[in-house]
Formats: C-alpha cells, structure tokens, sequence
C-alpha cells in the first residue's frame, strides 16, 4: 500500500535548502499542504515561490520559521501550525547540522549545537506535534538520520552520536506508539552535495572518492520510504552493506575502517 499525500498537512523543518527543499518540490507536486520550516525566513519564501511556480496552489503553502534548539519557539509554531491548518499529518525532522573534526578541536560550543539542533531539536518538534496526531488516530513522524549513526566514524563522533540517538529514539516511539494509527520512518542518507560540508567544515575534497547523491536523489529516497511507510531505510548500497559487515564482524570492520579513514585524513584538502 502507498502512502498518498495529497492535501495532508506535511511540516518539514529545514525546508529551506538541500534535502529539504527538495522535499518540499517533490511533496508540492504531490498536492502536500506544506509548512516550510526553518531559521532563515527568507531561504522559506524562496522555496514557498519555487513551489507555487511548480504548480502547488499557494495558499496550499505556509512558511513558519522556527528555530528548534529554542523551546519555546517549537511550542508557539506547533500552536500556529494547529491553529492555521486544523491538523498535522506528516512531521518531517530533517533540520540538522555538524562540526566536522577530531574530537577535543572542535569547540565544546559547537558541539552543543549539534546536541541542540539534531537531538534536542527532534524532541521537541516531536513532543509539540505528536499530540495532535494521536488525538486523531492518525499521522507519520519522519527522520532524516545519516549513516553515521550506525557507522560510527572519526572526526564525526557528536554528529554520529545525535544520528544513532535519532535511530533509538525512533524505534523506542515505534514500539510506544504501535497500534495507534502513527508510522514511524527513519532514512540514513550516506554523503550528500549539499551546503551541509560547509557549514559543518567537511572538507568535500578528502571525501572525494566516497560516492554521494544529489539533494534530490536523497529526498527521493525519504519520500519513497515514507509513501512506502518503511521503518528504516539506508539510502546508499555501499553503506548498507559496510553496517552488515560491521554487525557481523566488527573487529575487521574496524581494521578496514580506520584504514580508509586514516587515507582520507592523508588527503590533502584541496
Ligand atoms: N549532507 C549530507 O552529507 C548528509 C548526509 C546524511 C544525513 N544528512 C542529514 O540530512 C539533513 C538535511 O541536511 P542537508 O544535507 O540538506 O543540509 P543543509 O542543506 O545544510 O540543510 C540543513 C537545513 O537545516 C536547517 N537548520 C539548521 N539548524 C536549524 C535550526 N536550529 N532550526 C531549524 N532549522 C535548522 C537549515 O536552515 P537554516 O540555517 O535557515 O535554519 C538548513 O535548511 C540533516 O539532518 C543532515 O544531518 C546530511
């Protein structure tokens, strides 16, 4: 059975750039109302107009900046999101951010704010939305985790620290919530061409010979796991195959992993 989408209320935070523009170009076209969410107000109106030029009615389309490290914030844009629309069906976490580097480099301050943003940041846009969704017996939480999650790797210890933290705590709500009308689907994307690499200081160019996937190719991905209300998806084969191998045999996992890491540290950055 495919999960349709036309004219259910769809809330996808970090609506205003890479996976999640595109998820909302791909949601548009599906007849999504759509709450593009984000920090920058701007980046949100620029998407919300790529979206009505797509075809999508605009009053289909409502922007709603919110910051999800900030409490409070999430609290008051849930409320005007329930107020604006009269329901939620499909909550899309997929803001997230990095802070790429060995581990005891990188500011304790940056850190934090991947905790905030990919952790904290799901908690409570989850723990805003939910509610409204049970209340109707009906309605689907996303999440935009990464492979790193389940292959932990050097110089991303925090970030895949939030990503395998997001994968527990969306199997914990799939098991709470089983049997009251919620799908739960979580999608690791491996590398993606975004502005990801750069506000997170990845430097692209060591990772060159690691495969990735456009925006778009990665969104295609989400949407497909969703309307197909899969649990969990890895989005790239080599991936999905590397944490197979790490399950089965993690000491040689480990050996070949830290050879390929130590490789790409090698790798002058440009
Ligand atoms: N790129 C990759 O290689 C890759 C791989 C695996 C998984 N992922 C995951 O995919 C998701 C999307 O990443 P992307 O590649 O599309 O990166 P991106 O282009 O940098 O998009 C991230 C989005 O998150 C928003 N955001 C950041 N902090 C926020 C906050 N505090 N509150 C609300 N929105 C916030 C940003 O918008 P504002 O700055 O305007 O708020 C931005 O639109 C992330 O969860 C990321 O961890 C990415």
């Amino acid at each position: 059975m495919t999960i349709e989408y036309r004219d259910a209320v769809v809330a996808i935070t970090g609506a205003g750039g890479g996976i999640g523009r595109e998820l909302a170009l791909l949601l548009g076209r599906r007849g999504a109302r759509l709450v593009l969410s984000g920090r920058r107000q701007e980046r949100l109106e620029a998407v919300r107009d790529e979206v009505a030029a797509a075809g999508a009615r605009s009053e289909a389309l409502m922007v709603a900046p919110c910051d999800v490290t900030d409490t409070e914030q999430v609290r008051m844009w849930a409320a005007s999101i329930l107020q604006r629309t009269g329901a939620i069906d499909v909550l899309i976490n997929n803001a997230g951010r990095g802070a790429y580097g060995p581990f005891h480099e990188v500011a304790v301050s940056s850190h934090d704010a991947v905790i905030d943003t990919n952790l904290r940041g799901i908690i409570h846009t989850s723990y805003a939305l939910l509610p409204a969704m049970l209340e109707r017996g009906r309605g689907q939480l996303v999440f935009v985790s990464s492979v790193l999650g389940e292959l932990p790797a050097p110089d991303h210890a925090v970030y895949g620290a939030t990503k395998a933290a997001i994968n527990a705590f969306a199997e914990s709500l799939a098991h709470e919530l089983h049997g009251q009308g919620i799908g739960i689907t979580v999608v690791a994307p491996g590398l993606v061409r975004s502005e990801f690499a750069a506000t997170s200081g990845t430097p692209l160019a060591r990772f060159a010979r690691v495969p990735s996937k456009s925006a778009a190719a990665a969104a295609a991905d989400v949407l497909r796991a969703m309307e197909r209300g899969q649990a969990l998806v890895v989005s790239d084969w080599l991936s999905a195959v590397a944490i197979r191998v790490r399950r089965v045999t993690p000491g040689l996992f480990g050996w070949i992993f830290r050879r390929l890491f130590a490789r790409v540290r090698r790798t002058p950055d440009d």
